[in-house]
């Protein structure tokens, strides 16, 4: 079974929905076996998203995200990583597929609900950015 690195976005949490977007991965087969709320530091943000630095945006996402309290997760079950970018749906909501998180949630292409790895090599250096070993309970 796979891994992934999730993170339900400060627009989320602010608006009390991590229950409701857990149950759309319980749904889909996926299983939380690690979770914490933390706050990001904007400096924390940046490395986390150093690989969109040179990105219009960058600076924009990096205040974003160390705005408010993140849902940091990690999801598990037969190719993760796939599975839950379907259930997140297109980054921007006006794309999304219908039931998606992103569709039902999401508030902007930059204020979208969630965040999901994106190759297995992402997904592992992401996970070990917030996680130890003795945190994943599979
Ligand atoms: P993540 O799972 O968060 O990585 O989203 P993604 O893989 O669907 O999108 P991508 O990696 O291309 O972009 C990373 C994040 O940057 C997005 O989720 C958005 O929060 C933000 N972002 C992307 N494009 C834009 C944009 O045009 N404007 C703004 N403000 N933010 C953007
Ligand atoms: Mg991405």
């Amino acid at each position: 079974t796979e891994r992934t690195l999730s993170i339900i976005k400060p627009d989320a949490t602010s608006r009390n929905l991590t229950g409701k977007i857990n149950a759309k991965f319980e749904e889909a087969g996926l299983r939380i076996i690690a979770q914490k709320r933390i706050k990001l530091t904007k400096a924390q943000a940046g490395t986390f998203y150093e690989v969109h630095k040179e990105r219009p945006f960058y600076d924009e996402l990096c205040d974003f995200m160390a705005s408010g309290p993140v849902v940091v997760q990690v999801l598990e079950g037969e190719g993760a990583i796939a599975k839950n970018r379907e259930v997140m749906g297109a980054t921007n909501p006006a794309e999304a597929a219908p039931g998606t998180i992103r569709a039902e949630f999401a508030e902007s292409v930059g204020e979208n609900s969630v965040h999901g790895s994106d190759a297995p090599e992402t997904a592992a250096v992401e996970i070990s950015y917030f996680f130890a070993g003795i945190e994943l309970v599979g």
